[in-house]
Parts: C-alpha cells; structure tokens; sequence
C-alpha cells in the first residue's frame, strides 16, 4: 500500500513507519521535528519536512494513497495545562487539515493515534471502551475531539477509521526508541538514572491504595503497538470509524518498574519518595479484549522485563546522541 505517516520522526511513528517499511509497503513521513528527530526517519521512506497543515494538501494531492496513519501531535499534559492553545491549534486544527486534504483526495483509510487520556479518572478497572469519556486535561480533550470529528467525517464522507487508544507504550524496537528532549514516561527516565544522566528517580506518592503503594499503570511494548496499527489498516472499512484500547491488561507499579530496571541494568537507580501530584490516577489498566476478538491482535512482548530489556538496549546504543546526555 502507499501510505502516509505523519509524525514518523517520532517515538511511536518511527517504529510503526519501520515495521510497514519492513512489510513492503511504500511510507511517506510528515515531520515538522518539533518534537521529533531526523534519525529516525527510517531509512527507505520518503520525508516532506514540514508541519501538516502546510503541506497536507500538497502531499496528499501528490500521490493516490491508500491510507494514512497519524501520529503526530503535541502530547505532553503538564504543558497543555499551562498553554492549552497549542494544543487545540496543534492537535485539532492539525488534524482536522489532515481530514479534509484526505476527503479531497480521496484517501480512504486512517488510523489514528489517541490515548488513555481521553477517560480521565477510570470508574471501573479495567477500562473499556464504553467507559464514559472525561478528560481531565487539554491534551485529552483535543483527543477526544479529533475522535468525534472522526466519527463524523466517517459517516458523512464515506472513511474508514481506527482510534487506538494507547495507554503506557514502552520498550523499543531495533534502531527505534524513546529519545524526547522532554521526557514524562516512566520508563526512559528511570533508564537515563542508570545511564548516568540524572541523581535519582522520583516516586510521586507511596500511600495511594495500591498493592506497594505507588500507582499503577498499564505497559504495551512499542512493537506489539505497531503490529495492531498493520492490523487496524488492513481491517478498516468505508463508512466505519472504530475505537479501540491498546494496553497488555496488567498493571505494574512504580516500585515494580524501577525494581526490573535495577535488574536489568544493574545499577542502584536510587529512588525518593516525594508527595503524590495532582491529578495522578491510582491504577490505570486497559482492557483490550475489544481488538483482541474483533481483530485477532495476539501482543507477545507483554513482560515488564521484555520491555525494559529492550529499552535498555536503546539507551545504551544511542548514548550521546540521547537528548539527556551531558553536553
Ligand atoms: N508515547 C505514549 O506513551 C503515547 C500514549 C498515548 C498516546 N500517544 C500518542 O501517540 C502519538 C505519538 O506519540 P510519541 O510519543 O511518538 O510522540 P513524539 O513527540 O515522539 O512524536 C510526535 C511526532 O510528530 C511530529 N509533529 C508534531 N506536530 C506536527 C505537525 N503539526 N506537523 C508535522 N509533524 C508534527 C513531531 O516532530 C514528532 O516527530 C501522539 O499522537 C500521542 O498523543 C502516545
């Protein structure tokens, strides 16, 4: 197929750019790399550098696609709580030029990236797809936006369309990983304390309701990620817009994390417990039995170890290119 990857100098859009490269389709990423890296771009697709609403018409119009998936976007909580402007215009205006560049176009086919976010406080764990939307925060509000412009634009214009939303993805995936000059994920920061880049790790809280007393949260491996991407392209059909959970189902805690990655890196990671933040759900667990049955995804990568394993092999590959190494 001849598909679109916004965003593929990114974390998530480099790896799944990858593996659709490595599938024998024909990828061409859209970058702007305002959050991105141009060494990601993986080798064999074709790159227009620019931000989406520039070049979305002249990309599209350039090419008979037959899909595109959209990952790019700006994804940071804390930051879309003090400037939530650059979130709707960068995230929802984004998407939306995308939408129409594809209605005029004729692409029938998107898979979009959305998130865990657009729950807000979960009422019941694991969360389903019915459970009601109530984002507590910009960023998943513009989520939650873009998937009802989906819905609409599916129903009236004929597109078929995927929601993944992803809870905590991790892990790596060959030449492919997490390499964010702002980094909020558990995972790599715990990894840059055993690279030598930072003192400690911080826990947020040690008394929430959990079996340790740090939250819990849901890991899905960066690869088992993509895999439900290819599988999302394959299945869409006109008219349909589906939204799915992606998550492995199981919840570790923080300590849990920081303990794997003490093991695999074998180094003290020394850790400080500092008052809980606000707004911090205790446990947040997917439930992705929906896509499981409905497409066959089957993940294989559901271990922590597996992902911190494959994490840690980035890290220490990319060293001083990481955004976190001493300068
Ligand atoms: N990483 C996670 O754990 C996670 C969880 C839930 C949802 N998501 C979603 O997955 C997607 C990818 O996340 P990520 O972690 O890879 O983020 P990322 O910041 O690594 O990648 C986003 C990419 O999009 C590019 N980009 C942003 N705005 C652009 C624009 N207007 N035009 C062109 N390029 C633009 C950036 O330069 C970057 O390369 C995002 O939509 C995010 O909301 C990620």
């Amino acid at each position: 197929m001849r598909l679109v990857v916004t965003g593929g100098a990114g974390y998530v859009g480099s790896v799944c750019a990858a593996t659709l490269l490595e599938a024998g389709h024909d990828v061409t990423v859209i970058d702007d790399f305002s959050t991105g890296n141009r060494d990601a771009v993986p080798t064999g697709a074709h790159l227009v550098e620019g931000d989406i609403v520039e070049v979305a018409d002249e990309v599209l119009g350039a090419g008979n696609y037959d899909g595109v998936l959209h990952f790019a976007a700006r994804s940071l909580v804390g930051e879309s709580v003090e400037d939530p402007a650059k979130y709707w215009h960068g995230n929802l205006d984004v998407s939306l030029s995308l939408l129409d560049a594809m209605r005029r176009y004729n692409v029938p086919s998107l898979v979009f990236s959305s998130t865990a976010a657009t729950y807000g406080e979960p009422e019941t764990v694991p969360i389903t797809e019915d459970a009601s939307t109530a984002p507590t925060n910009p960023y998943g509000a513009t989520k939650l936006a873009i998937d009802y412009a989906i819905s609409s634009y599916c129903r009236a214009y004929g597109l078929g369309a995927t929601s993944l939303r992803y809870f905590n993805v991790a892990g790596a995936y060959g030449d492919f990983g997490e390499n964010h000059i702002t980094e909020t994920h558990l995972i790599p920061i715990v990894l840059q304390v055993a690279m030598g880049y930072r003192d400690k790790i911080m826990i947020y809280g040690d008394d929430w309701p959990t079996k340790d007393g740090t939250c819990v949260r849901d890991y899905i491996h960066i690869r088992d990620l993509a895999d439900a991407h290819a599988l999302a392209l394959d299945t869409n059909r006109p008219g349909e817009h589906r939204i799915y959970n992606l998550g492995s189902g199981d919840g570790y805690s923080v300590r849990e994390v920081i303990e794997v990655c003490r093991d695999v890196t074998g180094h003290p990671i020394p850790a400080e417990v500092a008052p809980r933040r606000a707004g911090d759900p205790a446990v947040l667990i997917a439930s992705s039995e929906k896509i499981r049955s409905e497409l066959g995804w089957d993940p294989t990568r559901t271990q922590l170890r597996r992902i911190v394993e494959d994490a840690w092999a980035f890290t220490e590959r990319l060293g001083d290119r990481s955004h976190s190494a001493p300068r």
